[in-house]
């Protein structure tokens, strides 16, 4: 088995080089644990990226990202460089790395670890064992399509377009995606769509409907994303696998993190072209920024998925998510899931509690 890798970090703004450095933690001991050679290449991206090099993704870390085996990246945008033309915003170097890596599936688990049922807003037998996984389609969809920008009319009022653009191929290839990870977990697809209003997601539910002829051990349903905004809070057991567009997804996966106590709980893992990215689905949270405040978890988790998914080590995604499931069992919280009876612990203490665990695995 390979056993040498290279990594591209990319921090980012906010919390981003916080919640990565645990993460770097949690590499060193894996490397060490599993006799591995990892050379990690930090290079900037987004606020960080136009700071230094005038751009949120400077050539220069695009072409670190393309050439590592997997990238890490934190978190990016902030106050800062809110009032930027939109092609100099932060936001755009994670748009960019997305469509130039072709990373077309976005993998977004929602898992609650027993320790934190009572972290979430929801009852307790609403979110108990619950274990989602959303698939959202990355690369396509209104975050991309054509035309775009913001115009001035003739009477010199300004009109703002975006547009809805999926091609059959693109719904095929991240509808397969979905249907293969059900078949290792429920066999359960939700497709999420809004095909009462909207062509191209009619057109969605009907190539999802073909393909699903080729998995018929799989259960497939649909829904409109109004209803499942509302049945996610109301009976999210329900869900196994959610397969949505680029947007639905970004939504639905917010909402998915709060079933599981905090948005600092959810990595998330981007796949599809020859190098992965794997990044916590949290923003950079500017005003909780450089106070070791942030909860590392999330970061921490995508790094085990990056086992799973780029390394072909499945097993250390498994020794990672119980090395976290058991600092959560001791009671050690970041103050985003802190609860009565529970200690609160800084970004750089909850990585070292989760380094212990993994040096005793
Ligand atoms: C996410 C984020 C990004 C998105 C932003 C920061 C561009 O919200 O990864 O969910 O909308 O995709
Ligand atoms: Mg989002």
């Amino acid at each position: 088995m390979e056993n040498k890798f290279t990594l591209a970090l990319l921090p980012g703004d906010g919390i981003g080089p916080e919640v990565v450095q645990e993460a770097v933690k949690v590499l060193r001991v894996l490397e060490k644990n599993l006799g591995l050679k990892l050379t990690l290449n930090e290079v900037p991206v987004g606020g960080a990226g136009y700071e230094t090099e005038g751009h949120p993704l400077p050539k220069a870390s695009l072409k670190v990202a393309r050439e590592a085996d997997a990238v890490l990246l934190g978190a990016v945008g902030g106050p800062r460089w809110e009032q930027l033309d939109f092609s100099l915003r932060p936001e755009r170097a994670l748009l960019g790395l997305r469509s130039s890596l072709k990373l077309y599936a976005n993998l977004r688990p929602a898992r609650v670890f027993p320790a934190l049922v009572d972290a979430s807003t929801l009852k307790r037998e609403v979110v108990e064992n619950l274990d989602i996984l959303v698939v959202r389609e990355l690369t396509g969809g209104i975050y991309f399509g054509e035309p775009r920008g913001i115009e001035i009319q003739a009477d010199r009022t300004r009109r703002g377009i975006n547009t809805l653009v999926y091609t059959e191929s693109e719904i095929l290839r991240i509808a397969r995606v979905a249907f293969d990870v059900a078949r290792k977990r429920n066999k359960k697809v939700m497709s999420v769509d809004k095909a009462n209003v909207l062509e191209a997601t009619g057109l969605w539910r009907e190539v999802v409907t073909e393909l699903h002829k080729e998995y018929s051990d799989i259960t497939l349903d649909h829904m409109y994303v109004d209803n499942c905004a509302m049945q996610l809070v109301r009976a999210p057991k329900q869900f196994d696998v959610i397969v949505t567009t680029n947007m639905f997804g970004d939504i639905l996966s917010d909402q998915a993190s709060m079933l599981t106590g905090s948005i600092g709980m959810l990595p998330s893992a981007s796949i599809g072209g020859e190098t992965a990215m794997y990044e916590p689905i949290h923003g950079s949270a500017p005003d909780i920024a450089g106070k070791g405040l942030a909860n590392p978890l999330a970061t921490i988790l995508s790094v085990g998925m990056m086992f799973k998914y780029s390394f072909d080590r499945e097993a250390v995604n498994a020794k990672v998510e119980s090395a976290v499931e058991s600092v959560l069992n001791q009671g050690i919280r970041t103050c985003d899931i802190m609860s009565d009876g529970m200690t609160e612990v800084s970004t750089q203490e909850m990585g070292d509690r989760v380094v212990k665990e993994l040096e005793g695995l």
